[in-house]
Formats: structure tokens, sequence, C-alpha cells
């Protein structure tokens, strides 16, 4: 609900157990006067303390009145160059060289819906309720719009900007931010998820320290080292416990979260794309839009926190036309084949995997081109005949008599120079004449800033999809970017091109969402370099990690669980010893950590013994009967493995807390090693639930208060799964 209240200027949003409140004080400076648990509403700029503080400025207006300064104040979008001295959200540079903003509000607008951004992902649902207050910088006429949406039933809200150039000559933006929140407290700690390839996303909290701490990406995309969404929260917050704010961005491209911990221990919360290399002209009459953020803030804990997370995302960002049915277990021959393979060897693999209950073919890198290895082919989108005779036409039928789908690999933001596309059109791949490029994996980067490059691969894209029963994508993309530099857009404009490529790409997954909407696209870069919100928008699943280990994939796939929902992570059954690390571990244990995501197999299962089959056969079948519990349930985490390395457990329990699936795996295993009796959560404490169909039933309080006596298992990485589902009769009866 939002609330607007004329005789104080006061803005409230609510959600079902948050609110979060501004303010347009008397000099229509817009302030920020609360976010977090629910409260009635009212006045909160009582909570604004003025005083008078040596070196904090005074803003003209104020006169000599030395207690009103914008660099004590809590603001909704901080200014630039008038007396903040914290982090900006915006920078303008002017045609005089000036680089000030000093945004004042005008005036707002109420509506029902959640507003959309042209071009850029965002949370959608006619439920919303958009917020958009007007400012301005009447010295530069600059005009800027923030958006607010606000989703009650999952206390999530929504942020986004636009600077519109309403002057006449043109203004040079130099960041414009996202998300500025301010906290009038620094007790808190900030949690980040970071790693590298093979390892992402995994979680690092501090407290605050004084200054500014940033997570950045300036590597074109969101990438593998730092992840677009942070945590602020109490010190002593833990999974049921502490006030804890999440802030996610849904970009893709070079982002920067940035907190400052300032001199009056005040903290400010600043999101949005990195304004390393970030120059954007506004010609009169343009318009810059900065990407969204969205903020959900719990009073208790991360898991409630994260659940609210999962459910906006899945029910509110993800366009899946799929999300009702269950997805198709999948059979990828990477791992298997990598580029060494024939039509025959892949018909091999199907033939193998089709009786175990497998129902997706999926065809990776290698298949195009002159691609017999990672130095040549990329952007020669058509068949290789050697490989495949008689091209996608021959081996697709194939496949689909089988009873399989078919599925391909592409990665069509890259090029290598050896290519037929690189010899046509060497000004299409980023880079500088009179420089050498820099290579990543031996290949270049396409221009897709540019709309000329984008059709190419569009047309040359189509082709193949038209010329088979195709039923799913996965779209890579494994380097970062360098020499970013467009050959298509003058000096003046080189700072747009980072952003622009990231539109570029927005702009081509888009019109696949639309041209085929029952395509199932997965994104992935080097597996997690582009796990963002962002990217979810277009492509409703994303290959979680290149590791395929299940004991590192434990962790990869708990960090990536604050945040994102296990439906949208990539979790694949591979070979061992694994390739990532040469772990070894049972096959079960393999099945129980990859069913907890968007299932499949990665291996070459021509070469499975008839008793792994059987067990591949039972994994699908209780993936089978339990994909709606695993993908649309409340997840918990039981425990943390970066903290518990003897067990790990997680849950996920279905809406009515009627059914609930537990998971658990043991680390390496040490002589003589201690009873442990798993506290289950999420259960209806009052009923009784019988476990995997036997005679053994519990309590609901009693799982959880008391717990469940896990049977000893020796050997290392052991696993077992409970399932647990609700007798008719009541525990109390
Ligand atoms: C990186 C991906 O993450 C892998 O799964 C695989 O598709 C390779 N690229 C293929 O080049």
């Amino acid at each position: 609900m939002i609330a607007y209240d004329k005789e104080s200027m006061v803005f409230t949003l609510h959600t079902c157990h948050t609110t979060y409140q501004m303010k347009a004080d008397a000099y229509c400076v817009l302030l920020h006067t609360y976010y977090g648990p629910r409260i009635s509403g009212g006045d909160l700029s009582n909570l604004i303390q003025y005083t008078d503080r040596g070196f904090s400025p005074n803003p003209g207006e104020a006169g000599h009145c030395r207690t009103y300064s914008l660099d004590t104040l809590p603001q909704e979008y901080s200014s630039c160059g008038v007396g903040d001295f914290r982090i900006p959200s915006i920078e303008l540079e002017l045609e005089d060289g000036s680089r000030i903003a000093d945004f004042r509000y005008t005036g707002f607008e109420i509506h029902k819906g959640k507003y959309t951004l042209e071009g850029l992902p965002a949370f959608y649902g006619d439920q919303a309720e958009t917020l958009i207050l007007f400012l301005e910088d009447t010295a530069s006429q600059v005009g800027l719009e923030l958006y607010y949406g606000v989703f009650e039933q999952y206390d999530l809200i929504t942020r986004a900007a636009r600077v519109v150039n309403k002057g006449t000559v043109p203004v040079r933006l130099h960041q414009a931010s996202s998300l500025c929140l301010d906290f009038q407290r620094s007790d808190l700690d900030l949690i980040t998820f970071d790693g590298r390839h093979v390892m992402e996303r995994c979680p690092n909290r501090a407290p605050l320290r004084p200054g500014v701490q940033r997570v950045s990406s300036v590597r074109g995309t969101s990438s593998h080292q730092h992840n677009p969404f942070v945590i602020l929260c109490d010190h002593d917050a833990n999974e049921e416990y502490g006030l804890c704010f999440g802030a996610l961005l849904l970009y893709s491209g070079n982002f920067e979260a940035a907190v400052e911990r300032s001199q009056f221990e005040n903290t400010r919360l600043v999101m949005g794309v990195n304004p390393y290399h970030f120059c954007y002209t506004l010609e009169q009459g343009e318009v810059f839009t900065a990407p969204e953020a969205a903020l959900i803030c719990s009073p208790c804990g991360f898991t409630r926190m994260s659940q609210q997370f999962h459910r906006a995302i899945r029910q509110a960002l993800l366009r899946d036309a799929h999300q009702d049915r269950r997805k198709p277990v999948l059979v990828n021959n990477w791992e298997a084949t990598h580029f060494d393979f024939d039509a025959e060897k892949l018909v091999e693999i199907a033939k193998e995997s089709a009786p175990l209950g497998i129902e997706l073919f999926v065809m990776d890198d290698g298949w195009f081109g002159s691609r017999d290895s990672d130095l040549g082919g990329l952007g020669d989108w058509s068949v290789n005949q050697n490989k495949l005779p008689g091209g996608l036409e021959a081996l697709v039928p194939r496949i689909n008599q089988l009873g399989m789908q078919f599925g391909l690999w592409i990665e069509p933001e890259m090029i290598n120079e050896d290519s037929a596309l690189y010899r046509a059109h060497p000004d299409w791949a980023l880079g500088m004449p009179g420089r050498a490029h820099t290579r990543g994996r031996s290949q270049l980067v396409l221009d897709f800033s540019r709309a000329d490059v984008r059709e190419h691969i569009y047309q040359a894209l189509q082709t193949v999809l038209s010329s088979a029963n195709i039923v799913y994508l996965k779209w890579d993309m494994n380097r970062s970017l360098s020499e970013v530099w467009s050959a298509a857009i003058p000096a003046s404009r080189q700072g747009e091109v980072y952003h622009r490529y990231v539109l570029g790409l927005y702009d081509l997954l888009e019109r696949f969402h639309q041209d085929y909407p029952g395509l199932l696209i997965e994104g992935c870069s080097g597996g997690g370099g582009r796990f963002d919100a962002g990217m979810l928008y277009y492509t409703p699943q994303i290959w979680c990690s290149d590791n395929t280990d299940a004991i590192d994939r434990l962790r990869i796939q708990y960090g990536t669980s604050f945040c994102y929902p296990v439906c949208t992570m990539g979790a694949h059954v591979s070979a061992v010893p694994n390739e990532s690390n040469e772990r070894i571990t049972p096959l079960k244990t393999r099945g129980v950590v990859a069913m907890s995501g968007a299932f499949g197999y990665e291996m070459d299962l021509s070469k499975t013994t008839t008793e792994e089959k059987e067990l591949i056969v039972q994994q699908i079948h209780t993936y089978k009967a339990h994909w709606k519990l695993i993908h649309q349930g409340d997840y918990y985490r039981l425990t943390d493995p970066f903290q518990n390395q003897a067990y790990t457990a997680w849950e996920h329990v279905s809406q009515d807390r009627r059914e609930a699936l537990v998971s658990y795996v043991t680390g390496s295993i040490h002589a003589a090693p201690p009873f442990v009796t798993l506290r289950l959560k999420g259960l209806d404490p009052q009923l009784c639930y019988q476990v995997n169909g036997s005679e053994e039933s519990y309590r609901g309080d009693v799982l959880m208060l008391a717990g469940y006596p896990i049977p000893m298992m020796l050997g290392d990485y052991q696993s077992l799964q409970l399932y647990l589902i609700a007798k008719d009769e009541t525990a109390s009866q």
C-alpha cells in the first residue's frame, strides 16, 4: 500500500511485514525517514536529529542555520558537489565543466500495477503498486524520476531511476545509481557473495568499518567474483533472528554496491551501474534509465528474507512458460565428450539416457563451424558437417525417435579470429584499431552495442532454430570484456559501450523470448559468471557453476540460495573423479545435491554400470515425484557448509507444510563420528509426519525441537534424503 500525506509531504510504502518511508522537507530535499519492520505510519522524520556539526556545510536556503546539512541528513537519492561528502547517487557533467547535482522534489504520481522499464529487466505484477517521485536540478534543467514498486505479499520494494535532460544543451552522466538507502545506524554487518570461476557466490560477512566498502565488477558481466546482491544485517542476525536487508540489482554488466559507514555512525548503501568507464551523454530530451534494484527487509533473519526473494523471483520475475510444469530432466554431453564427438557418439549417449527417464538431450559446444577446439569457430553458426553429416535435420529426428527432446549450446556474444565471421567483419569485435586484442579463452567479444551485429547473430540463430525441433538453448558466455571500444560510435560516446552492450544483450534475449515463447533458455557464463536477476528475467535457469563436484556444490548452492530460488540453479550429476577437483563422491550423493536444482546429468551414460543405471532411474523417479516440493516449496538452510565440515543439510517444505524433503550430506569421515540429531524447520508442529513411506512417524514439534536421529554413515561424502508426509490424523488425536 502506498500512502501520501499532503500536509507533511510524507510517502509511506507498506508491505505485509515492512514499512518504507520518505519525506520532502521544507527545502524539498527528499529525506529517507524509515525502512524496517512494519509500523503504523505517521511522520517519522522526528527520528532525524538536527545538530551543528563542524565541517558539515549548510545549503544556501538554510541561511546561517548551521544545523541543517546534507552531509548529515538521511537522503533518498544523494546529491553531488553540494555539501554531502558521502557516496553520491548521481554525477552530472554540464557543458561548463561543472559536476554538481542537487535534485529537489517537485511532484509525484501513484499508479496501480507495477511500472516497466523499457529495454531492461524488471519485476512485474498487476497486484503491485507504483510510486513515481519527480525531482529536478533547476540549474542544469535535468529531471530525475524515482520509481518505487510495492509488492505487499513478498515484502518487496523495487526501485529504479530515470534521468531526463529537459534543457537544450547536452549533459554527461558519470553516475546514475539505481538505489540509495540511508540508515541512521552503523552497527551492521555486510554480507557479500564472492568467489571465482568454479567457486562462485561464497558468503563473506564482516561488521561495517568506517569508510567505504564495495563489491563490484568491471568485467562487463556481473562476474564470478562478486554478485550484485548484498545483505546488511544486525551483528547477531542468523537464519531465524535479527533484522536484515537484502539488496539485489537486476543488471548483468559492470555493477557496484558501495556501503559507507560515515562519521556520525550512519550507513549509506548505493547500488547501480558501475561508474567505472561510464559516461553517458544525454542530448536535449534524452533519457537514461538506471536498472532496477529490489529490496526485501526481514525482521526475523535470513530464512524469511531468502524465502521472500525466492517467491518474488519465481512468481514476479521469471517469465517461464514452463513454471507450472516440470522441466525435462536433461543430459548434456560436455563433460562426457568435450569437443570430441560426432553424431554416432551423441546418439549412443542418448540411447543410454532415454530408458533411464532422461527427457532432453543437450548438445554442448563443438557442433558448428570449425569448432574442434576452443581456438576457432565462434561466430559461424552453421553445423559442422564432418561431425554431424546431414546437420541438425538428420540428428534431431534420431534423438526425438528415442523419445527425447533436443537442446543446443550457443555462445552468441563471441567470435574467434579463426572464423568466417571475423574474416568478413573484423570490426564487429570489441577492440581498437592499432591495439592488439586481449584474448580470453582464445576468443574475442562481439560488439553487442551494435544493432547490425545483433541482427546478423539473430538471423543466423533463427536459421539454426528453424532447421530442427529445438526446445532448449544453453546461452554461454566465456570471457570478460576488454578493449571496450566500439567502431560504430564517436569518441564522445565510448563511455556508453559497456552499458549499451548489456542493453544489446537484453534486446536480443527479449527478441528470442518474444519470437520463441516455448523455448527454454538456460543462461551460462563459464558456469555462474553471470548468475544475476537481470539474466533470470530472460533465462529462467542459469548453469550455477562449471564445478559439478557435489561437495563444492554444497557451498556454491548454499551461497546462491540466499537470494536465488533453487529452480534457477542448473545442477547436474557428473562422472567421478570430478573434472574440477578430482574428488570421488558416491553417485547417490551427486544425485541428492543435483536434484536440489534444475536437474540433469552431464556424463557418458554409456560408461555406467547396470547398478549405477538402476540408481539413476531411482534418482530421476525421486526428482519427478518431488519436483514441485523442491522448486515451489519453501527452502530452509539447516546448516552452513562453511562452518560445519561434518555434514550439510537443507530442507524443502511445501506451502501447506504437509510435505517436506530433507537432504543430508556428510563430509570426509573421521573415526568414531559423533551422533547427529538434526533439527528440522518449517513443519506444522501439530502434524504427524511419516518418514520415507515407512512405519516411522514423528510429530512436527518433535522433529523441529528435538530433532531426527541421523543414522550413522561410514565412508566419505555419504547422503540421505527423508521424505516427510503428514499422516491424515493430527498428532493430538
Ligand atoms: C563453459 C560452460 O560453463 C560449460 O558447461 C561448457 O558449456 C563449456 N563452456 C563449453 O565451451
